[in-house]
């Protein structure tokens, strides 16, 4: 990677700490999930970013260094990892890439499309499949493959956050009922109980900004991992994964998101953000700098995503010109 001019990295690091500053006040627009009672427990006032380029730059401001579960922003490691193992045509035919603009745990759309395909992986009928393609003929194997991956992405096996694994157990009806519903059409690949416990154990997986910012660079570059350059994934999954984190990423906010921030990002309720920013194919926008971002803001919106993750990042991509397009 090559070496940035120190004066740059400070005034980007002025910048970021100026606007975290200020879009801090829009973490009052919003409240912690309460429907996960150990993600009510955040403190709603927290905003975190980091932000590492392919040119080596490494910047984080705010509430930085807290961690936090993954929830739903796990979709993209399992799908990522899904692909890897099955491959991308073998995936597709259990989940499909089209976004529903409905909110993401409905249930609805499952029994009116034919022949009940759930409609992509970013949403939790997807997820839930994807959890049961993973390999690993048992739940423990299946999310030590997903740990060990991830692993190779951030250089240590993260932890699962126990407590709110136990909360989302005991209340998890609807994404039963969705899990009761794959099985019944022929979408699970494994027990209900054996899938349940996969998804929600790797939506508790615990990571702090800057292990999401490198897991966003490495998507940024197509797989490829920014210190040792080893090819993770491949780039078809790369570029697959991105274009359904633009499309269906940010829950039914996907389409305004796309339009007003335009770039690919995945949320979760527990408020954090993963987004992965390649170089731009614009002529307007020359841009050759990948940008990996994690953020973490724990007041939410009633779309589910950080309400002050997305006024910052709405005006970063605009000021710091990274929309794709
Ligand atoms: O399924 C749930 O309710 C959560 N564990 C995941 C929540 C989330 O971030 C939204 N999902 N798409």
């Amino acid at each position: 990677m090559k070496d940035m001019l120190p004066n740059e990295i400070i005034s980007k690091q002025q910048q970021l700490d100026e606007m975290v500053l200020e879009f801090k006040n829009y973490t009052a627009n919003g409240a912690t999930a309460s429907y996960i009672p150990a993600l009510k427990k955040a403190d709603p006032n927290d905003l975190g970013i980091c932000m590492i380029s392919s040119e080596g730059t490494f910047i984080k401001s705010g509430d930085a260094e807290k961690s936090f579960t993954l929830q739903s922003i796990s979709k993209v490691i399992s799908f990522i990892l899904a692909c890897k193992t099955r491959g991308i045509p073998s995936v597709l035919e259990y989940v499909d890439v089209e976004p529903t603009g409905d909110a993401f745990n409905s249930i609805f759309r499952l029994e009116l499309s034919h022949p009940g395909r759930p409609f992509n992986p970013m949403i939790n009928a997807g997820a839930i499949t994807v959890a049961s393609l993973l390999p690993g003929d048992s739940p423990t194997k299946k999310i030590d493959s997903l740990l060990s991956f991830l692993e190779k992405m951030i250089g240590r096996k993260p932890m699962i956050n126990e407590d709110v694994f136990l909360s989302e157990w005991k209340t998890a009806n609807r994404n039963r009922s969705l899990a009761y519903w794959l099985k019944e059409t022929g979408y699970l690949l494994c027990d209900v109980e054996e899938a349940m416990e996969v998804y929600l154990k790797l939506c508790s997986i615990e990571m702090t900004v800057s292990e999401l910012a490198q897991i966003g660079l490495i998507l940024a570059r197509d797989g490829i991992h920014p210190y040792s350059s080893e090819l993770l994934f491949s780039p078809e999954i790369a570029s697959l994964t991105k274009t359904l984190m633009l499309t269906c990423g940010m829950y039914d906010y996907s389409g305004r998101f796309a339009a007003f921030v335009g770039i690919p990002a995945k949320s979760g309720v527990s408020g954090g953000i993963l987004a992965a920013i390649p170089p731009s194919a614009r002529v307007l926008n020359n841009r050759s700098t990948s940008w990996g971002i994690g953020l973490y803001g724990p007041a939410i919106d009633k779309h589910g995503n950080s309400t002050a993750g997305v006024k910052l990042l709405t005006y970063l991509s605009k000021e710091w010109n990274l929309r794709l397009l």
